[in-house]
């Protein structure tokens, strides 16, 4: 079952601590004895992802996703256990024997790399291409667009062919199988011709993760034609929110700060430039996942987009998820071109350096947005009133009083408004936001516990209950096993999860240690991993809270009998013999009598 031995897991993990690897990628704040921010996992308001350096856990209160730190950057990174246990090992520098992996495990994995092997394939495919004589138009293209050799064998452009099956049978011939070419998306089956090329008569552009290796790919049309890119679809190891184009070379750059921008073409252009700082999110609007990538290397983000419509939207965008993240976004102004590669070709390197120089803040961008509507003709008292207002609740967000302050004063110049009154304005509207907000905490607050009361109520003196509590107290204090291993086994839970759970954690204890990794990652459904994560993560004595305040050993014992009569009564265990059958039940009721009457060591 182990891929790695235990003591080579437990080495990783404690080498890695859980705080500072969920901190490069979740921005946490401390609370008290543990740590606390945004849940990754789902689409957090309040900081409900807790992580606690004691137990080297994190826990999501509100989703219930977590673990310990190989399981978060899994599911974070959305890597399979080894590749999870490589990266952390490669992170704390401890050096991995040769891995053994079992059948499953090769299947992931397999398909994985299968997935990362004919990308690789195709990549090479469409590279080849553009050097031959019907790649030439694809050459012309991209000489069109005054890229140079080097630049095109940098990014692995390529070219696709016009037949409407040509890579399709260069990968069979290859010994890829129909199922994996249209997984990869580089196929398309259509019922009456059967398996297609998606890509064909493109210009290529290889999409590569921040390790270098392709996931993808989009296609240009050379003409006018529509949809002017396609893109590869997503697969397991393509999603377009956890990518950015270009970032395999951009994080080697020594810049303090990254470009963001829309174009695999401006991407490509501004690194040609010598601008290697640049990325680009894929045929999507910039989301959280990204920013956090980024984060990774900077917090400063210098946004690259149209400066007219839809450009504008993006940028706001953009730089309310950088706000959310804590980091700074700032706004390149490409006027009176649409995107950098134009902006290049037409004022220059030196011009376009002295763009990113002069890049404007993003709340005064920001706040310059929010002006336009009310820069109408005949504008006066009301529309000044409005936007005053506007202001004040913009300049609400810096919680940073210095910040606040500073901002304030420029906003005030500039759009002529009297300091002090807009200074006033803030602060009352700053300690009535303040109050509202510690409303809504409270009131989130005791809303969430009401609505954990009502699941625990739900489970309260239940079965499941029981059973979560005392795997949990096993789990977690595996050396209280010893005291029951006689008389409790799996199968005396009736919860399918807890009995699975049960099995795996009781053959550990057998086996000398319990991995709760290894634990988690045998079941294959979120909801099944979320359920056994928190058998390693509540603790068993504030679950088991009893108003009669019995000792630790009393409880102990009074779950250990209602598991036991509980799995007693469950129809699996019942025996088709009758006799059989009696024979167990009286075995059952003297070993729960028995039990009542034992000492047991907490
Ligand atoms: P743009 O339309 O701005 O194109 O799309 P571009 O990047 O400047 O490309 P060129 O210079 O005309 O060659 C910006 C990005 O939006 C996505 C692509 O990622 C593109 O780079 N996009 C655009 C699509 O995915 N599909 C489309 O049809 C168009
Ligand atoms: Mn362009």
């Amino acid at each position: 079952m182990p891929y790695y031995s235990q003591e080579i897991i437990d080495e990783i993990i404690s080498k890695n601590d859980i705080v500072s690897v969920v901190g490069e990628r979740v921005h946490l704040k401390r609370q008290g004895g543990s740590y606390v921010g945004l849940c990754p996992f789902h689409n957090d308001r309040n900081p409900s992802f807790s992580v606690s350096p004691s137990k080297q856990m994190c826990h999501c209160f509100s989703c219930l996703e977590g673990g310990d730190v190989i399981s978060f950057v899994m599911k974070y990174e959305n890597y399979t256990f080894p590749e999870a246990v490589k990266v952390l090992a490669d992170r704390a520098g401890v050096a991995l024997p040769e891995v053994q992996y079992t059948p499953e495990m090769q299947l992931v994995k397999g398909k994985r790399e299968k997935l990362y092997e004919i990308m690789n394939e195709a990549e090479k495919y469409f590279f080849y291409q553009l050097k031959t004589e019907a790649g030439a138009l694809g050459m012309r293209y991209f000489e069109e667009r005054q890229l140079t050799p080097e630049t095109i064998q940098h990014f692995g452009l390529g070219y696709s062919l016009q037949y409407s099956n040509d890579i399709v049978r260069y990968l069979r011939k290859k010994g890829y199988d129909d199922d994996l070419i249209r997984e990869a998306g580089l196929g398309v089956f259509y019922e009456k011709e059967g398996m297609v090329d998606k890509f064909i008569n493109r210009v290529m552009f290889p999409i590569q993760n921040s390790n270098g290796k392709v996931i993808g790919f989009g296609g240009r049309v050379m003409g006018d034609a529509k949809p002017k890119y396609l893109n590869s679809p997503e697969n397991l190891i393509f999603e377009k929110r956890k990518n950015l184009f270009g970032l395999n070379y951009a994080r080697r750059s020594k810049k303090k700060y990254m470009i963001l921008c829309e174009g695999y073409m401006d991407v490509i252009a501004m690194h040609q430039a010598g601008f290697t700082e640049a990325v680009a999110s894929l045929g999507t609007a910039f989301t959280p996942e990204q920013a956090m990538l980024l984060k990774r290397f900077t917090k400063d983000v210098l946004l690259a987009y149209d400066s007219d419509g839809p450009g504008v939207a993006a940028a706001l965008k953009a730089l309310a998820i950088l706000n959310e993240m804590d980091m700074h976004g700032r706004v390149i102004n490409m006027k009176p071109y649409k995107d950098p590669d134009e902006f290049i070709k037409g004022l220059g390197v030196e011009e376009f350096q002295k763009r990113l120089d002069h890049a404007e803040d993003g709340f005064m961008f920001e706040v310059r947005q929010a002006h336009v509507p009310f820069e109408t003709e005949g504008a006066g008292a009301r529309e000044r009133t409005e936007f005053t207002r506007t202001l004040v609740d913009m300049l609400c967000r810096f919680e940073d009083e210095i910040e606040r302050e500073n901002y304030l004063t420029d906003v005030a110049s500039i759009y002529n408004i009297d300091r002090d009154t807009l200074h006033n304005a803030v602060i009352k509207a700053a300690s009535r936001g303040a109050s509202e907000r510690t409303k809504a905490a409270l009131n989130v607050r005791s809303l969430g516990n009401e609505e954990s009361a009502k699941r625990k109520d739900n489970i309260k003196g239940s079965a499941k209950r029981c059973e979560m509590t005392l795997l949990a107290w096993i789990a977690q204090r595996p050396e209280l096993y010893e005291q029951i291993k006689e008389d409790i086994t799996a199968s005396d839970f009736t919860d399918d999860i807890y009995r699975k759970a049960a099995e795996i954690i009781f053959g550990q204890i057998k086996n000398g240690k319990v991995v709760p990794t290894s634990v988690i990652e045998s079941f294959e459904e979120d909801e099944e991993k979320r359920a056994v994560t928190e058998v390693f993560f509540s603790s068993p004595e504030e679950l088991e809270q009893d108003p009669q305040m019995e000792s630790g050993a009393e409880r102990f014992k009074n779950l250990v009998i209602k598991v036991k009569q509980n799995g007693l009564g469950s129809a699996s265990n019942m025996s088709a013999d009758p006799n059989a059958e009696l024979e167990r039940l009286i075995a059952g009721k003297r070993l729960v009598e028995e039990l009542s009457r034992r000492k047991f060591n907490v």
